[in-house]
């Protein structure tokens, strides 16, 4: 973590809690947020709460997510959800090239770069996920990968002002329980930020590059404490306030230099 930028602790529910159990559980992150003060929490539930959920965080610093969007602003595209229509009913932010997306559906390089520039033009933030499979980690070839991931969209980011999030995800660590150590993290989250600083020292300045992959209370600290982790993108453990919090608190402590 480093003085010059907030910690961001965000929340990825994937296909959970899209109903009234989604609106009770941003009612308790809403709770969180005046606990957990220097941090910037967001939150990404389902689709079908993000409107309801705005109306509910209307006036509170907590963020509001969505976890895709479709590159085109409208049109006959059946199934899809805009840029547009995502600010509209109350998005801050979008999650874009998440591994389940890269994995399940197709999104490939290309695609990613084309919603983080849809994102970024209608005033969305992405976070934008990159991460390397288990078999990419073993044959040596992460640090390949993930670059050439992040490449895919470096001049977009580059070009805009916006205080984008990069998540680095490594897919073997995604809901296993298995997480990268603090060195293995930051040692890519080290690399991104030389990326980032080559292409200028202001964008690797505003850039808040997140660590996901079962992070827990119990591992928040360690992950958070390493020098370009600025945060964290959390699955199965912000289905929970308690434990999403108590990593917000982590994250705050670490930032207060407690
Ligand atoms: P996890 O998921 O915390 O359940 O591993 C992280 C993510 O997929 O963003």
């Amino acid at each position: 973590m480093h003085p010059k930028r907030r910690p961001l602790i965000a929340g990825n529910w994937k296909m959970f809690k899209g109903g009234p159990a989604g609106l009770e559980l941003a009612g308790a992150c809403k709770e969180l947020a005046p606990k957990v003060r220097g941090v910037d929490l967001v939150i990404a539930p389902p689709f079908t709460v993000l409107a309801a959920a705005a109306a509910d965080l209307d006036g509170t610093t907590v963020g509001l997510a969505a976890q895709n969007l479709y590159p085109k602003d409208s049109g006959a595209f059946t199934g899809e959800i805009s840029a547009p229509m995502l600010k509209e009913c109350g998005c801050a932010w979008v999650i874009v090239g998440h591994s389940e997306r890269r994995q399940y559906f197709g999104d490939t390089d290309a695609l990613v770069a084309d919603k983080v520039a849809a994102a970024l033009s209608h005033d969305l933030l992405p976070i934008a996920c990159v991460g390397e499979t288990l078999a990419q980690r073993e044959g040596g070839e992460t640090l390949r990968v993930v670059k050439q991931q992040v490449e895919a969209f470096l001049d977009v980011i580059a070009q805009s002002k916006a205080a984008v999030a990069i998540a680095y995800e490594p897919v073997w660590a995604i809901g296993t329980g298995k997480t990268a150590g603090p060195a293995e993290a930051e040692e890519v989250h080290a690399a991104i930020r030389t990326w980032l600083s080559n292409k200028s020292a202001e964008l690797a300045e505003r850039t808040r590059i997140l660590y996901g992959g079962s992070v827990k209370p119990d591992n928040a600290e360690g992950l958070l404490g390493c020098p370009n982790v600025d945060g964290a993108l959390i699955g199965g453990a912000s289905l929970d306030a308690g434990s999403f919090g108590a990593i917000a608190e982590a994250a705050q402590k670490l930032a207060q230099g407690k």
